[in-house]
């Protein structure tokens, strides 16, 4: 089974929590996860995809305008309805929008027909209820993206998980 992690990023943070996603997706069996750019994207593997998660910086506390650009433009394109959805997000300040950004995509998703999976309260521990935000380092000493790297890859193997139950 397919599953494409789909990400904007300018300075890295958000290529590597994509990055944690797709080991964490990895981790079950019969998955194939791979990551890609918006700009870059293996169209062909994306439609075949069963899910697709999605995660953008934040930028206002809003997914990056290329990012919203994109959605808008490829939901339909690469066939989104009917795939279980999921998205993240990167922040600089513990308090930055990141989950706002989630929201905002899980609502494009579900606005294009499709299903949309966090895992809520119901996988235990650690809890995820909408989608895993990563704080990075640049402005708070105490923060580092390396502090969320198991939330990234425990979302990305529940996520596969569900995706194996619906689709296989
Ligand atoms: C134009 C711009 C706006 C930003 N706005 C926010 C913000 O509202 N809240 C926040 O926490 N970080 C904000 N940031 C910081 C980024 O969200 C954060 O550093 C993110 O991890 C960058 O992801 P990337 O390394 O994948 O590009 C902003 C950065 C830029 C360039």
């Amino acid at each position: 089974m397919k599953l494409a992690v789909i990400y904007d990023s300018k300075t890295g943070n958000t290529r590597q929590a994509a990055e944690w996603i797709a080991e964490g997706m990895m981790g079950v069996d019969g998955v194939e996860a791979r990551t890609f750019q918006i700009g870059e994207v293996d169209e062909d593997f994306v439609k075949a995809s069963k899910g697709v998660v999605i995660g953008s910086p934040s930028y206002s506390a809003s997914m990056t305008p290329a990012m919203r650009m994109w959605l808008f433009e490829s939901a339909k394109a690469l066939g989104f309805a009917g795939k279980l959805g999921g998205a993240f997000a990167t922040v600089q300040f513990t308090h930055g929008g990141g989950e706002l950004v989630i929201q905002s995509i899980l609502t494009i998703m579900l606005a294009s027909g499709m299903l949309c999976y966090s895992g809520g309260s119901s996988s235990g521990m650690p809890v995820i209820h909408i989608g895993p935000v990563g704080v990075n380092g640049n402005k708070e000493a105490h923060n580092s993206l390396e502090y969320y790297k198991d939330y990234f890859e425990i979302f990305g193997r529940r996520f596969a998980d569900k995706a194996a139950e619906i689709f296989e």
